[in-house]
Formats: C-alpha cells, sequence, structure tokens
C-alpha cells in the first residue's frame, strides 16, 4: 500500500568514486570536500533538515569513516574545546552530531546512481521519498528543495529538479523531454535520455541532484539494466516512469532558476567556495576587495605556465599554459 502522505526521509547518495578529484579522493569521499569552512555533504544535510527531512540515509562507500565521523560526535575535539573555553567553535563542532537523524548503507560497489538508490529501499519502506545527491549544493537562500515537496503533495507524481543549461554543456546530464502545466515552474516529463549530444537532446532542461521519488521506483530500478557505462541510472528508471504513468504516477520537473553549485567538479567547486565565500559576513569584506584587484591583474597579465605533475612520475615534468579569462 502506497502512502501518499508526508515525505520524512531523505537519501543522500555519497558513494562515488569521486574520479575528477583525484588525488584528493583517493582516501576520502568527495562529499567530504571542504567548501569555505564546511565539508559539501553538510550544506545538503542541512538543506534537508531545514525542508522538514530530520530521517537521513547516506548511501556511502569505501571511505566512509570520513562521513559518519563527521555526523557523529568528537569526545576528544569536544573536551579539548571546552578546556579552551572556545564556546563557538565546540558549538560548530556538536552541531553537525545533532542536526539530523543519521542511517548509513554501503552500496559495495559503486554501480552507478539508480544502484546507490535502490540500496535505500528497506530504510525507506512503501514511502515518498527525497533524494540529494551529496556532491550537489543548492544555495540555502533559494527554496527548490521545499518547492518540490509541495508539488509532490499536490500532484502525488515524482518530481525532479530541472536547470535549464546552454546547449554545449547538455551533454553532462540527464536532459528531459518536457510538456507545460497550469504553473510557470512545473512541467510534466515525457521523457529521459542520459548525457545526450547537444542535437539529440530533447531540451535544454537538465536534471540537477534533487529528486522527490515514489517508492515504485524501486520496483523499476530492481528491473532496470545497466545502462551509459555500465551503470544501473536513475534516469533510465525514470524514463520508464514517465512512460508508464498509470501506475507509477508520472514523473514532473520543477525548473529551477536559483544559484547551484556542482561540487564533484573541479570548476564549479571553485566558483562556489568563492561565490559563498564572497556572501559571507565574516570572509566577504576581505575576500570582495582582493578579488577586485586579483581580476584586475589577471586583466594586464598573459596566461603563466605553471608545472604539473607528470603522468609518469619518472618522466619528464610537463607544462601546462593557463590561459587569461
Ligand atoms: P557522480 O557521477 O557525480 O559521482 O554521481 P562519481 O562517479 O563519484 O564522480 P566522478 O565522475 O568519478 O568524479 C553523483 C552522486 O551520486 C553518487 C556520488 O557519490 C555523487 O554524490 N553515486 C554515484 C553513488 O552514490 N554511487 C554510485 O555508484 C555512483
Amino acid at each position: 500500500m502506497v502512502n501518499h502522505d508526508r515525505v520524512t526521509k531523505a537519501v543522500i547518495p555519497a558513494a562515488g568514486l569521486g574520479t575528477r578529484f583525484l588525488p584528493a579522493t583517493k582516501a576520502m569521499p568527495k562529499e567530504m570536500l571542504p567548501v569555505v569552512d564546511k565539508p559539501a555533504i553538510q550544506y545538503v544535510v542541512e538543506e534537508a533538515v531545514d525542508a522538514g527531512l530530520h530521517d537521513v540515509l547516506m548511501v556511502t562507500g569505501r571511505n566512509k569513516n570520513a562521513l559518519e565521523n563527521h555526523f557523529d560526535r568528537n569526545a576528544e575535539l569536544e573536551d579539548a574545546l571546552t578546556k579552551k573555553g572556545d564556546t563557538a567553535r565546540l558549538q560548530k563542532v556538536n552541531y553537525s552530531s545533532v542536526l539530523a537523524d543519521m542511517h548509513y548503507v554501503r552500496q559495495g560497489d559503486p554501480m552507478g546512481l539508480g544502484h546507490a538508490v535502490l540500496r535505500a529501499q528497506m530504510h525507506v519502506g512503501r514511502e515518498p521519498f527525497a533524494v540529494l545527491l551529496g556532491d550537489d549544493i543548492i544555495d540555502a537562500r533559494d527554496d527548490l528543495l521545499k518547492r518540490m515537496l509541495t508539488v509532490q503533495a499536490q500532484r502525488h507524481t515524482s518530481v525532479v529538479a530541472l536547470l535549464e543549461v546552454p546547449p554545449e554543456s547538455i551533454h553532462l546530464y540527464g536532459a528531459a523531454a518536457v510538456e507545460p502545466t497550469d504553473e510557470d515552474d512545473v512541467v510534466r516529463i515525457t521523457g529521459l535520455v542520459e548525457k545526450p549530444d547537444a542535437e539529440h537532446a530533447p531540451s535544454n532542461y537538465a536534471v540537477i541532484g534533487r529528486y522527490i521519488l515514489r517508492p515504485e521506483v524501486f520496483d523499476v530500478l530492481e528491473r532496470t539494466k545497466p545502462g551509459r557505462g555500465g551503470e544501473i541510472q536513475l534516469t533510465d528508471a525514470l524514463q520508464s516512469m514517465a512512460e508508464a504513468p498509470d501506475w507509477t504516477g508520472g514523473v514532473y520537473g520543477v525548473v529551477f532558476r536559483g544559484r547551484r553549485y556542482d561540487t564533484g567538479d573541479r570548476l564549479d567547486y571553485i566558483k562556489a567556495i568563492v561565490q559563498l565565500a564572497v556572501d559571507r559576513e565574516d570572509l566577504g569584506p576581505e575576500l570582495r576587495p582582493w578579488l577586485r584587484e586579483f581580476a584586475a591583474e589577471l586583466d594586464d597579465k598573459p596566461g603563466e605556465i605553471v608545472e604539473e605533475m607528470p603522468a609518469d612520475p619518472t618522466g619528464p615534468i610537463s607544462t601546462i599554459r593557463v590561459e587569461d579569462h
């Protein structure tokens, strides 16, 4: 029996290999990379809690210890800060351990996002639930998840977040074929394609890392064969759900026009840190004038040569040109 009631659980897949960030992610999940002074994953858990989802299931893989430890008490650190009387830092350390009701499940082999979501089946049961990708940050000033929960409550369908991207970037995402609805920011999804090239993309609407899924997704995922890259793709399961609205409820999209940072991508990660730090009361006032000066100097300087580690450590050091932007 499907429970159409309020969504209470958030699932955060954080078991990917994070190969784009090697060697930083050799012994640490990419979701633990700091964005200013918090790991990316903490922004994501805070977003879930802020939307009323206190029950958080994290899907972890190898190197899971750092993730679990971050959301647990650290008695040694607490003692040291208490002795020093550093209450401000003590609060910061304690905050992540009381933030949410955290649960963990292992994925084993990282066989794709669809496979990671399927690992949540036991914990979630037959309820609609939210999925928040652990390396995707939505700015806390933009209420995307709350809006998606409202749409889910009204329509009782699965809901995904969509972002309009330039055609040359659509090959990095799942792309949605859509039909308008009576609401400006809501569309009905008629089809989905994982990472299409620009000329085969059904639209410029890219699926980003927020989903509210009906439990039928588990039934579909169990039958979903490995797709692109030999992985079980969530996009393929959503495509099947969009095609069979009679028993899955179909899939709708909420068009997001706010700020989103993909911290799994090196360039976006750097941009995220700068953008979030500029807006911070404690860092912004000093960072802004420094950034202006730095950018002005860039305008005058030609690209510089920097040294990069060779692929073969015994080989010659290669050089790359840092282009002027
Ligand atoms: P990505 O495709 O961005 O993660 O998955 P990745 O495979 O770790 O990245 P690269 O390309 O190798 O750098 C998006 C989210 O889904 C999780 C990731 O941890 C990330 O939060 N994921 C992905 C899993 O939990 N399991 C998987 O098998 C794949």
